[in-house]
């Protein structure tokens, strides 16, 4: 069964860990990072964009296939189905889907319209037991389009949606999506700590996870973020193992261009991958 992330979050806050939110893409993904939480007794986040959602054919598509697939490899670690920067429409359209948690990203509004659309889906959202992530200040780097710039939130504006009783807030801290620049700055751990500070128990998100120094993952954490998104990450391992496949003529003998011969080293790549992040965030054996 699907959960709301409320339980997790808060339990990961108050227990100095993270959960990591897998963005998922199609059924290999799924069934990869499924399998993982289950393997290591961790929960999990799985995040769908609005892109990736229209890609698996509609949010009902995969709020049917992820429950499904749940029940059918018997998972019975905490898993929650989320939103990834959802608008307004799509987080609704993801409600009425069968989705257990919801991200509305109204950080490109003005404040005060990002607080009136936000404290309108945290009443419908709570009404059905599901959880929602709200944003203040637009998270760099290029996501299905939506491109920004890493900018920092500002405090006093995250204790304001956090009031509205979100139950998790994603706030730029100099973290973008996708692979960091030479150049990046790193996360401006200042600013994370004012927002902490602000927001008292509020669990933070870590948007950007990808190729975010170790060390700073864990500063992050100790400082009160209890969800980091991954997305890229999975998609480059993915990505190599493929290619190393074909690469070495595996497709080209016998029946190696079989799909699921194929797309077989990719979905253990991001097994791995999730593994690996499970350990870093501290979320193993905490389902
Ligand atoms: P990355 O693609 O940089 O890992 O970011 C993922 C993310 O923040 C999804 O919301």
């Amino acid at each position: 069964m699907l959960v709301s992330a409320k339980d997790m979050l808060v339990k990961a806050k108050a227990g100095h860990y993270g959960i990591g939110h897998f963005n998922i893409n199609n059924l290999e993904w799924t069934k990869a990072i499924l399998l993982t939480a289950q393997e290591n007794n961790s929960p999990a986040i799985l995040g769908v964009s609005e892109g990736a959602g229209k890609y698996m054919c509609g949010f009902k598509t995969v709020a049917d296939m992820v429950k499904a697939m749940v029940d059918s490899l018997e998972i019975t670690v905490p898993i929650a189905l989320h939103l990834d920067h959802g608008s307004y429409d799509g987080a609704k359209a993801c409600i009425a889907a069968g989705f257990s948690s919801v991200m509305f990203d109204g950080s490109s509004l003005p404040i005060d319209e990002n607080i009136e659309k936000t404290k309108e889906l945290v009443d419908i959202c709570h009404s059905k037991g599901i959880s929602i992530e709200a944003e203040v200040g637009a998270i760099g780097g290029e996501e299905d389009g939506v491109v920004g710039m890493g900018e920092c939130a500002d405090p006093d504006e995250c204790k304001k949606i956090a009031d509205l009783g979100v139950d998790m807030l994603a706030a730029g801290i100099g973290n973008i999506h996708g692979v960091y620049p030479e150049n990046w700055q790193g996360l401006n751990f200042e600013v994370l700590d004012a927002i902490q500070q602000q927001t008292g128990d509020m669990p933070l998100v870590l948007h950007g996870g990808t190729g975010i120094p170790e060390d700073m993952v864990k500063k992050a954490i100790d400082l009160g973020v209890s969800k980091i998104n991954v997305n890229t990450e999975c998609q480059l391992v993915f990505a190599a193992a493929t290619r190393e496949y074909i690469e070495a003529g595996k497709d080209r003998q016998g029946k190696g261009f079989d799909p699921r011969k194929l797309l077989l080293p990719g979905t253990e790549a991001i097994k791995v991958k999730v593994k690996e992040k499970m350990e870093l965030f501290g979320s193993i054996d905490k389902a």
